[in-house]
């Protein structure tokens, strides 16, 4: 399975802050924004990843994270020229996606969760003989969202895109699995009333074809949009919180790649001397230290 992360957009709920750098670059708490839905690729062991940014920002993301080798990754780079909307991830992808599957994350959204991993294989999973793993997380707000509607017997029965009267309160966080298919279905969604192709209508066309598999993400997942000033806040006070109490760092991607044995001790110690200056830098050399791994 092949991964994508769009990270384009304007980003204008958070100007000035966006004016010149764009939102997937600025930090949550001690990192990128962009480590965070990365770490969720990883975590699902998925290595080759497209990143799509702005044709102005493309150069600031290579600089970050290159060409993934450093921790055992092997990113592409693609740009939206216009945000036409997040269907258009898989026009722009097509070549990279090639005859694969494809899991799409957006660049601003933050999970946290202690059995992600096991969450994440579910849904793949759950596609393995076709289909599309979406999820559902109940929100005070879905009418900002994608909104979910389930019968009594949890099948699903509608998706609307930001709808004005939802009719639940299971919002459709920002990370989907799809078959080859997407790839077709996306060239044929029409823009929204907003102007944009929304994946929701991609979603709605899976759920036509009676395979949309959609997973609650319990009380056991915390997931942030960071879409406004107070999103970013309120998630980096939670990582800076859950960091300190626990000392186990989140969405750390050099931490996530070692463990995942995609790179050596040698690796990490690299990376760790790289940042040595840093209390992250020297959180991973810590980890080098640890008796026994978690
Ligand atoms: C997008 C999607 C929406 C989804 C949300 C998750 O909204 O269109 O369905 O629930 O991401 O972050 P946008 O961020 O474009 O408003």
């Amino acid at each position: 399975m092949k991964g994508i992360i769009l990270a384009g957009g304007s980003g204008t709920r958070l100007y000035p802050c966006t004016i010149s750098v764009s939102k997937q670059l600025l930090p949550i708490y001690d990192k990128p924004l962009i480590y965070y839905p990365l770490s969720m690729l990883m975590l699902a062991k998925i290595r080759d990843v497209l990143i799509i940014t702005t044709p102005q920002d493309n150069d600031n993301f290579k600089k970050l994270l290159g060409d993934g080798s450093r921790i055992g990754m092997r990113f592409e780079y693609a740009v939206q020229d216009t945000p036409k909307g997040l269907a258009d991830a898989f026009i722009i992808g097509e070549k990279f996606i090639g005859n694969d599957s494809v899991c799409l994350v957006l660049g601003d959204n933050v999970f946290y969760g202690a059995n992600m991993s096991q969450i994440l294989a579910h849904a793949m999973d759950s596609i393995k003989d076709g289909g599309a793993s979406i999820f559902g997380c109940m929100m005070k707000n879905p009418q900002e969202f994608g909104v979910v509607e389930f019968d009594k017997n949890r099948k699903v029965i509608s998706i609307e895109e930001k709808p004005q009267k939802p009719k639940s309160n299971y919002a459709v966080p920002g990370l989907y699995f799809y078959d080859n298919r997407v790839v077709e279905i996306a060239k044929q969604v029409q823009p929204s009333a907003r102007g944009e192709l929304e994946i929701s209508s991609i979603n709605d066309a899976y759920l036509r074809l009676g395979q949309l598999y959609v997973s609650i993400m319990g009380r056991g997942v915390t997931w942030f949009d960071t879409g406004s000033p107070k999103g970013m806040h309120k998630a980096s006070g939670f990582v800076k919180t859950l960091q300190e109490m626990q000392g186990f760092y989140l969405s750390c991607i050099e931490e996530i790649a070692w463990r995942k044995h995609f790179i050596n001790d040698e690796q990490l110690r690299k990376c760790g001397k790289e940042l040595e200056k840093t209390d992250y830098g020297k959180y991973l050399l810590s980890l080098l230290n640890e008796e026994e791994q978690v």
